[in-house]
């Protein structure tokens, strides 16, 4: 047995909560602000990071869709893109599901075209060069009307092929799921999958509405369902993955100290919860520091980290030969480590 970094380090793991606007480091910002004349309010990289002290999610998000402004070509979604998927990569992550905000850059006159063919073609490039699979979700900003959302639904029925599922973020206080229950039910009929956030700061309540008039298939954070005992009980019940981001929720103080985050008492429980890195060039860590964050502070057997690895294929839209197919490396990797 190796340490516990050596350990998460070569287990196989699938992302499956990563926006891909939220992996833009602070040099391809900089590279990307020069090449296409967006001022930053930063003299140098080194200066960005210092920038990143956040008091709650709207504080955060601030700063994220400036950061987006940088974004303006195909190509600067491609190189975006294939930094993330090289970063992952690196981290023996196997599948990702991709989330994008499309209306973040369609409102500034970038061509949604653009951004999904920037974001695919990386994609592929990762999967022929790594083996790595993958799949896009577009999220809907919730802060804007349910029109908005609507229209851009529309839209990427265009890029139809290229988008697996449909899914929920932005300012969560105040614009609950129920407000986008046309959207998803429309979303549903064209195929596609759905996910939505809900329970990062807002309420229990809003994780209900998310499952029972979004009807979602899996919840993205999903942290103050342990609120109400009936709804955990619920969740442990169904099945319905949660995917967890613990190096954010300390960011973004949805938990004040790591070991108050509640994925180890979910797992317990027999929720379906996995790891996730949410925003990485932003909350300090990859895939691979949210498992040690948790391993570390909650002090995660093992059999309990093996367990987040095999929830996060269990939990992803790949089709069930695959899923089993990743699995069982998950299996052999962890059963190797006890001989
Ligand atoms: N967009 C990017 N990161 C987000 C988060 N953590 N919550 C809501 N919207 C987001
Ligand atoms: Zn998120």
């Amino acid at each position: 047995m190796g340490n516990v970094a050596t350990f998460i380090h070569g287990l196989p793991k699938a992302e499956l909560h990563v926006h891909v606007e939220g992996t833009l480091e602070p040099k391809l910002m900089f590279d990307l602000a020069a090449k296409n004349g967006v001022p930053l309010p930063y003299a140098r990289p080194e200066d960005v990071q210092k920038a990143y002290s956040f008091r709650c999610l709207r504080e955060f998000l601030d700063l994220y869709y400036q950061g987006t402004g940088v974004l303006v070509e195909e190509s600067d979604f491609f190189a975006l893109s294939q930094a993330y998927a090289k970063r992952a990569h690196a981290q023996n992550v196997r599948h990702v599901e991709v989330s994008f905000d499309p209306q973040a850059h369609t409102a500034r006159g970038v061509p949604l075209a653009a951004v999904i063919g920037g974001l695919h073609s990386a994609l592929v490039e990762a999967n022929r060069q790594y083996g790595m699979s993958w799949k896009l979700i577009m999220c809907f900003l919730r802060h804007l009307d349910a029109a908005d959302a609507m229209a851009t639904l529309d839209h990427a029925l265009e890029h139809r092929d290229l988008i697996s599922a449909v899914g929920l973020d932005s300012s969560e206080v105040g614009n609950p799921p129920s407000k986008f229950r046309q959207v998803f039910k429309r979303a549903k009929r064209e195929g596609y999958h759905t996910v939505a956030h809900a329970g990062e700061e807002g309420p229990a309540k809003y994780v209900r509405e998310a499952l029972t008039l979004l009807c979602v298939e899996r919840i993205d954070h999903g942290n103050r369902a342990t609120e109400d005992a009936a709804l955990i009980a619920q969740l442990a019940d169904s099945r319905v993955p949660l995917t967890l981001c613990p190096l954010s929720n300390l960011r973004l103080g949805v938990v004040e100290r790591m070991a108050d985050h509640p994925i180890r008492e979910m797992l317990e429980k027999g929720l379906l919860v996995t790891v996730n890195s949410d925003d990485p060039a932003y909350f300090g860590g990859y895939l691979n520091e949210n498992y040690q964050a948790v391993a570390e502070a909650l002090n995660l057997s093992r059999d309990q980290i093996g367990q987040l690895a095999r929830n996060s294929f269990l939990a992803s839209f790949l089709r069930p030969t695959e899923k089993e197919r990743l699995i069982s490396e998950v299996d052999r990797f962890v059963s190797a480590d006890r001989t």
